[in-house]
C-alpha cells in the first residue's frame, strides 16, 4: 500500500490492481510527498480496487489520520442500487428490489421480458447471459447459476426494465453488446471528468452527448456524493437515461485521461 500526499493537497492510499483502466501513477504526474506522520488533515482518496469492507477500511485510515472522501454511509449511497435509486427513479430504467431473486410470476406481473438483472452493486463480470433475460426459461438458468456466482450470490438482485441502448460498432468477448455510454467523474457536485465507457471498441461521439452529461449531473446534484461516479448512455429512441452510480474510489477511468481528471480535482481543492 502507497501514501501519497498529492501536491500537498490530496491524500491518494493506493494499490496497483492490475487493471490498466484502473491503476494511475500519481508520482509520474504529480508532486508526490510522502509524510510519514499525518500532522494536518486532508482529504484522502482510495485506489486500491473494489473495498470488501468499506467501513473497516475507513475506520483503519481514520486511525491513522486520513479521512476518506466518502463517509460509509455515502459509499453505501454510491454503490447500491437500493440507496441511490429512489432519489433517481425517473432518469433510471425502472426497478425492483428483492431479498432474494423473486419467483417468475413476480417478474411478469411487473415487466415484460426481456428484463435486465442484476446485484443491487454490480452485474457478474457484464456477462449478458446471467444479466439479460429474454424469457421463462432463461429466467430458471439464472435462478440457479445466481446462487454460485461468486460475484452475485451475496447481492440483493434487482429487476430492471430492459431498456435498447443505441448499439455502436465493435465487440467485446463476454460482455454485454457495447453501446454509446459513457462514464463521468463527479468531485463535490462538480464534473471533474468524462468521456466514452466503452473504450475497447473504435471511438464514438454522437453529437448530443453534453445533453446526456445534463442527465448525469442532475444525478450526481441528487444523489450528493462527494465523489462519485455516474454512467450514462443514450437509448436506441434518442433519450440519455443514467446506467448507474458508483464510489469513483473503486472505478476505472475507462476512456477518461487520469492526469485530467485528478489536475481537475486538484484545481476544485484550490478553489
Ligand atoms: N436496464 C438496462 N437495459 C439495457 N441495458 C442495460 C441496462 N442496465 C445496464 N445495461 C447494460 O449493461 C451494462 C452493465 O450493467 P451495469 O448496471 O453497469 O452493471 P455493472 O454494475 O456490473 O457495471 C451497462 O454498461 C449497459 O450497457
Ligand atoms: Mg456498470
Amino acid at each position: 500500500m502507497n501514501i501519497a500526499l498529492v501536491d500537498h493537497k490530496l491524500f491518494v492510499v493506493s494499490e496497483a490492481v492490475g487493471v490498466s483502466v484502473y491503476d494511475f501513477n500519481f508520482e509520474l504526474h504529480f508532486p508526490c510527498s510522502h509524510p510519514y506522520q499525518i500532522e494536518r488533515e486532508a482529504p484522502c482518496v482510495l485506489r486500491i480496487g473494489a473495498i470488501a469492507d468499506y467501513e473497516t477500511e475507513f475506520n483503519d485510515k481514520a486511525a491513522l489520520g486520513l479521512r476518506l472522501v466518502n463517509s460509509p454511509a455515502e459509499h453505501k449511497l454510491a454503490s447500491e442500487l437500493e440507496h441511490w435509486y429512489p432519489l433517481i427513479d425517473d432518469l433510471t430504467p425502472r426497478t425492483l428490489m428483492f431479498d432474494e431473486l423473486p419467483e417468475v410470476h413476480a417478474i411478469e406481473a411487473n415487466f415484460a421480458w426481456p428484463v435486465f438483472i442484476k446485484g443491487s452493486r454490480q452485474t457478474s463480470k457484464h456477462n449478458p447471459e446471467l444479466s439479460i433475460v429474454r424469457d421463462r426459461g432463461q429466467y430458471e438458468q439464472v435462478m440457479q447459476r445466481y446462487k454460485g456466482d461468486p460475484i452475485l450470490h451475496w447481492q440483493k438482485p434487482v429487476v430492471r426494465e430492459f431498456v435498447p441502448l443505441a448499439p455502436v460498432p465493435g465487440h467485446v468477448p463476454g460482455k454485454v453488446v457495447p453501446s454509446m455510454e459513457y462514464r463521468s467523474f463527479w468531485w463535490h457536485g462538480e464534473c471533474v471528468g468524462w468521456g466514452r465507457y466503452w473504450y475497447q471498441v473504435p471511438i464514438y461521439d454522437p453529437e448530443d452527448a453534453a445533453s446526456g452529461l445534463e442527465v448525469a449531473q442532475e444525478a450526481a446534484r441528487r444523489v450528493a456524493v462527494p465523489f462519485l461516479v455516474v454512467d450514462f448512455a443514450r437509448t436506441a429512441d434518442g433519450r440519455w437515461i443514467v446506467i448507474e452510480c458508483n464510489d469513483a474510489q473503486e472505478s476505472g477511468y475507462v476512456a477518461i485521461p487520469p492526469h485530467t481528471l485528478w489536475r481537475n480535482v486538484l484545481e476544485k481543492m484550490d478553489a
